[in-house]
């Protein structure tokens, strides 16, 4: 699938591990709160400013328990990992009580944990192992929707009168009589297909679902959600977690008008359709309407109340921001007087989907130049769209596209997050079979539409059966792909050539090569179209450039023209590629086929 659019009293039962020796040296027992900001540093406040950020799948990355499915434990396990690779954040999908029809995202009880993946105190103590590590743990936060099983929506589509009534979008169908449900209320559609409108006989009227008909969407008109979403966030601030990333953030609001979307047309005058065959519609009623930036501001507010000297440390917002351009992600960060995301997602650049060179650079350069003083944030993939080397290999340099794609996103300047698996090089596994899919809109979508299995196959850790993920004689939920057999941490790990180095030592410079930590990007070379260079310049910083060939032929790059301020002088190498050359000047930096270059001027 492609996206384009689209209490603070804690419960201590992991008591040792949360316990920190006083001056007279006995050990008080710590909020987890507390602890992160404690181990993690002077810098606290601008962690987020060049962070790493990894997105944990949970149901896919270690099941500790043997069921087949992923757990809390299971990542407290692999911190060390996560410590080694140089993360500073783990972005969890949902890991609340839910029904799983969409494997999370569907909650059932904000102020819990999914018995299968773990309990309240196995996530007290993952925060806390996190913690000592200086590793970050970030929530989602689903506000668009509920699970239909959540004690609200029961309540809700019990009566017309029931209190909670309002907090869902309920509304008359058309031409409803006595005997007939009539026609839904208009013609908007959900994003995993067919109308957004489901009868419910019971008191004869439609609730709206932008998603799963399993997924009733709130109703952000009343107060009363928001202040609920006020408290479930403080619940889990007071747990200790870093931030949030909130899901499906552009569709909270509906045009008041419920007014029918318009049908978009192809050249021969007939309606586009999507892979379920439904008419494609302009999104314009369902979709980035003005009340989310109210929203979004309301929710940071209640963040940066946690941003105190009592909690110090940057809680930070991310947005699930998939917009139609920079002007519209600009906005998402808000105003020096209304303050929004801190880091709304850049889908601009991720999804190009294509190693054009030109597409890039006006890309990195408008998300360079126009959002003001605040951070990108870049990524390639995420557990709703095939893995990047799907999207973007040749299937021969499928390896060296991946160190290029790496390249970006970490000598970059912001923040960069990728998902998990992909320092490995795992691949998209979609399922062969209609009936083995669990991804209900791949049951929908088939054969067009083949769902998001394929992505969030179980993590490879090793070569054996069942991928180091799982134990023997469990079966993982997914299966796990072919390719673990070669694509694997244990198989990278001691390999100074895998993709695993690479990240290993992209991540080490952007922590500590000045340049990287805070420089500006200013694109080099510009009417290049099969290189992409960039310098990045920080005030009393060596300057460093950097070159990806975005092609499958050898080329050599002359920087030596300049860019805006790049002074002439000699190169030291600071990383390439295996097999690259070294450069030793500014006029022949010479790239072998998806090659990379970083060099450092003296
Ligand atoms: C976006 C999430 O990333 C996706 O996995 C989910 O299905 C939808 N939002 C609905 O919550």
């Amino acid at each position: 699938m492609h996206w384009t659019n689209c209490a603070a009293a804690v419960v201590i039962a992991t008591a040792l591990a949360m316990m920190t020796p006083t001056a007279g040296g006995q050990a008080t027992a710590m909020k987890p709160a507390e602890q992160m900001s404690q181990t993690a540093g002077a810098n606290e406040r601008n962690w987020w400013k060049n962070a790493v950020i990894y997105e944990i799948y949970p149901r896919s990355f270690q099941d500790s328990n043997g069921d087949g499915i992923g757990d809390l434990n299971g990542i407290t396990k692999r911190l060390d990992y996560l410590k080694a690779l140089g993360v500073d954040a783990i972005w969890l999908t949902p890991i609340y009580p839910s029904p799983q029809v969409d494997f999370g995202y569907d909650i059932s009880d904000y102020r819990n944990i999914d018995p299968r993946y773990g309990t309240l105190q196995d996530f007290n103590r993952l925060v806390a192992e996190a913690g000592k590590r200086h590793i970050r743990v970030i929530m989602d936060m689903v506000m668009n929707h509920t699970s239909d099983q959540h004690q609200w929506f029961l309540e809700s589509r019990s009566s017309r009168t029931n209190p909670y009534r309002d907090w869902y979008v309920w509304r008359d169908g058309k031409g409803e009589t006595a005997t007939s449900k009539g026609e839904p209320p208009n013609n908007w559609e959900s994003l995993f297909g067919h109308s957004a409108w489901q009868w419910d006989p019971k008191t004869r009227q439609y609730y709206y679902h932008k998603f799963y008909i399993q997924q009733p969407d709130l109703n952000w008109n009343n107060p009363k959600v928001h202040q609920a979403f006020k408290d479930i966030i403080s619940f889990w601030l007071e747990r200790g977690v870093a931030g949030f990333r909130f899901d499906a953030i552009t569709t909270l609001y509906e045009d008041p008008t419920f007014t029918d979307e318009r049908v978009i047309l192809g050249k021969d005058g007939k309606p586009l359709r999507n892979a379920y065959g439904d008419p494609e519609l302009d999104n314009s009623k369902t979709d980035n309407l003005p009340g989310v930036h109210d929203v979004i501001h309301e929710m940071r507010e209640t963040i940066d109340k946690f941003n105190t000297s009592a909690f110090p440390g940057t809680r930070v917002m991310i947005g699930e921001t998939y917009l139609p351009n920079i002007a519209q992600l600009a906005k998402m960060y808000g105003t020096p007087a209304a303050p929004e995301f801190e880091l709304p997602m850049d889908t601009q650049v991720a999804f190009i989907n294509k190693l054009d060179v030109a597409a890039f650079r006006a890309r990195l350069t408008d998300v360079e130049t126009r959002i003001g003083d605040h951070v990108p944030l870049l990524l390639f993939d995420n557990h709703d769209n095939p893995r990047m080397v799907t999207r973007y290999g040749d299937g021969v340099h499928d390896l060296d596209i991946q160190r290029a794609l790496a390249t970006v996103l970490f000598a970059s300047r912001g923040t960069a997050m990728f998902y998990y698996g992909d320092e490995i090089g795992m691949v998209t596994t979609p399922p062969k079979r209609k009936q083995d899919v669990k991804d209900p809109i791949g049951i929908t979508g088939w054969p067009k539409e083949k769902g998001r299995d394929g992505e969030r196959t179980p993590m490879q850790w090793n070569a054996s059966a069942d991928a180091g993920f799982t134990t023997a004689s469990a079966k993982p939920w997914l299966p796990v792909p072919p390719s673990a057999a070669t694509i694997n941490v244990a198989a990278e790990q001691n390999n100074p050539d895998s993709l695993l180095t690479w990240y290993s030592e992209l991540i080490r410079l952007k922590k500590t090569n000045p340049a990287f930590e805070h420089g500006s990007n200013i694109m080099l070379d510009t009417e290049n179209d099969k290189v992409l260079s960039w310098m990045r310049q920080a005030p009393g910083a060596r300057q460093v450039v950097v070159s990806v060939n975005f092609t499958a032929q050898p080329q050599t790059v002359n920087l030596a023209a300049g860019g805006p301020g790049l002074k002439p002088a000699r190169l030291t190498t600071l990383l390439k590629t295996p097999g690259g050359a070294d450069a030793t000047s500014l006029d022949r930096i010479a790239l072998g086929p998806f090659g990379v270059y970083i060099g450092e001027l003296q």
